[in-house]
């Protein structure tokens, strides 16, 4: 390693295969991988083990591993400059949460919005490792000692109980860990459903119209951006009466980087129907050069083995230096 990269910050994030990623995973995570990578040494994993805490068909976890894998590099996640691997690929993570889990408490668990909401979702399946979740969180981030987490706005209450359990273990046992920063995106933060703006647009929605996926084709986008629901004004302007519009805006102004000011006026007088033809076409803009990408890098089989192989052992070196760190002050016997 060069001075020069000692010096870099480094970042993690990860994203879960449960499902194609969404319009809502691009803006307020994913596309911001790509750029950071310029600047900070950057890890990404494809979260797999998070995966289990809802039931999955092993088949098409498998098969959504590869794919999420693929479209990260489609995104523009250079696997020369950061490290692109999944989670059950590197052991560490599975210790390192046992560890975490310990010195986690059962009060500060059971206050995480995202468990209180997935158990009301999966009420036949509210399981411990649902419940203990974001230990392994926690886990990712701590075992690379990552300064900033770029994620969604939803993701920010599991982060400051990564901070938490991190001060408290360094407290206990000697300075070990970094306090991870949340890097949250201006705008995007926050991509709604297109049906119920109230809601966070999720690839686990029933309704298939209230989210965008990534791999949708232009006539899809177009038809789910015309179907969003708005309201009875007709004027392009945000505002909390004006969820709906205010979501529309909101996704194009991400995609555009056009202001709110300058989207009002863009659209003064021309109601919703032109509006919302503008946002698919931002939309279309945008995912139509990734998904070409993406096609080409899911049929070269062999290409996205060697990118996992490869940052499988990078990231493992790195993580299994701070799980010996950890297990030497938590008193594991060493032989
Ligand atoms: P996941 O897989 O649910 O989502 C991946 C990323 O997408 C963001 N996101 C959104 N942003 C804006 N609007 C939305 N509607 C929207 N939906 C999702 C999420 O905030 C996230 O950044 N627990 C994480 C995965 C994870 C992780 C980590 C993240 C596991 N380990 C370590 C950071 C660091 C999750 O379930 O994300």
């Amino acid at each position: 390693m060069t001075q020069e990269t000692q010096r870099k910050q480094r970042i993690l994030s990860g994203i879960q295969p449960t499902g194609t990623f969404t319009l809502g995973n691009y803006i307020g995570a994913v596309r911001n991988w790509g750029v950071l990578q310029q600047e900070y040494e950057c890890l990404y994993m494809v979260a797999n083990l998070h995966a289990l805490t809802v039931r999955q068909t092993p088949a098409d976890l498998r098969q959504q591993t590869r794919q999420a894998a693929a479209m990260l590099l489609a995104t523009g996640i250079d696997p020369k400059q950061s490290i692109l691997f999944v989670q059950s690929h590197v052991p560490a993570h599975a210790e390192l949460a046992w560890v975490l889990a310990c010195n986690t408490q059962f009060g500060e668990l059971s206050r995480m919005t995202q468990f209180k909401d997935k158990s009301a979702k999966h009420a036949d399946n509210v399981n411990a490792g649902l419940f203990t979740y974001p230990a392994l969180m926690a886990a990712d981030i701590l075992l690379y000692n990552a300064d900033l987490v770029p994620v969604g706005a939803d993701q920010k209450q599991h982060l400051e109980l990564t901070r938490n359990v991190a001060q408290r273990f360094n407290n206990l046992y000697s300075p070990t860990f970094q306090l991870p920063e949340p890097y949250i995106p201006k705008t995007g933060a926050r991509v709604m459903s297109l049906q119920e703006p109230e809601k966070k647009m999720s690839k686990s929605d029933t309704n298939a119209n209230s989210y965008i996926l990534m791999t949708d084709d232009a006539d899809t986008i177009l038809r789910k951006c015309k179907r969003a629901v708005t309201d009875s004004d007709g004027v392009v302007r945000s505002g909390e009466d004006k969820p709906g519009v205010t979501n529309l805006m909101s996704i194009y102004s991400a995609l555009t980087g056009k202001d709110f000011a300058s989207i009002e006026a863009e659209f003064q007088g021309q109601g919703y129907g032109v509006f919302k033809e503008a946002v698919a076409q931002s939309i279309i803009d945008v995912f139509s050069p990734i998904q070409q990408e993406y096609a080409r890098i899911l049929a070269d089989k062999a290409y996205l083995d060697e990118v996992l192989q490869d940052g499988a052992q990078r990231a493992g070196r790195l993580a299994g230096r701070t799980l010996q760190k950890v297990y030497k002050k938590v008193g594991m016997l060493q032989l």
